[in-house]
């Protein structure tokens, strides 16, 4: 099956039920997706598949043929960190930062469909992101600038 990247389309030859996780951290070398619980439940393995966060633990990797995956490394640009990823270090939004890829991209996923998003959105967002380092409030913080730097306000 062929699977698209970060930009990039990839032959791959993991067996048909291979987890997307799986198939991006073990056969392509993709590691910013964290392997937590393997279940569902934390977030940590969150992807963009067509600009939505999915949970690429419990996502079939053929499921997401001919559609775009995006990674955390995905969203840096010319090897700068984006805007929030920027705003996560500036914030001081990531601690130990198991959690901070999903939470970056799961972040994104929100600020792509409502750029305008208030705090209540970005909590409920971010619920299945958990995070056992920050408490949640500079991860909040660092969202919430950035909507409102892209023009959203909040
Ligand atoms: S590793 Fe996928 S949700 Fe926890
Ligand atoms: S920064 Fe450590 S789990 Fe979130």
């Amino acid at each position: 099956m062929n699977l698209t990247v970060n930009g990039v389309t990839h032959e791959v030859e993991s067996p048909l039920l291979t987890p997307l996780l799986d198939v991006l951290r073990e056969e392509l070398g993709i590691t910013g997706p964290k392997a937590g619980c393997h279940q569902g439940g934390c977030g940590a393995c969150t992807v963009l598949v067509d600009g939505e966060p999915v949970v690429s633990c419990i996502q079939l990797a053929r499921q997401v043929q001919h559609r775009e995956v995006t990674t955390v490394e995905g969203l840096a640009r010319g090897g700068e960190l984006d805007d929030l990823q920027a705003a996560f270090v500036r914030n001081g939004a990531a601690q130990c930062g198991f959690c901070t890829p999903g939470m970056v991209v799961a972040a994104e996923g929100l600020l792509l469909r409502n750029p305008s998003a208030g705090e209540p959105d970005v909590r409920e967002a971010l619920a299945g992101n958990l995070c056992r380092c920050t408490g949640y409030n500079k991860i909040v913080d660092a969202v919430l600038e950035v909507g409102a730097a892209r023009g959203g306000g909040s």
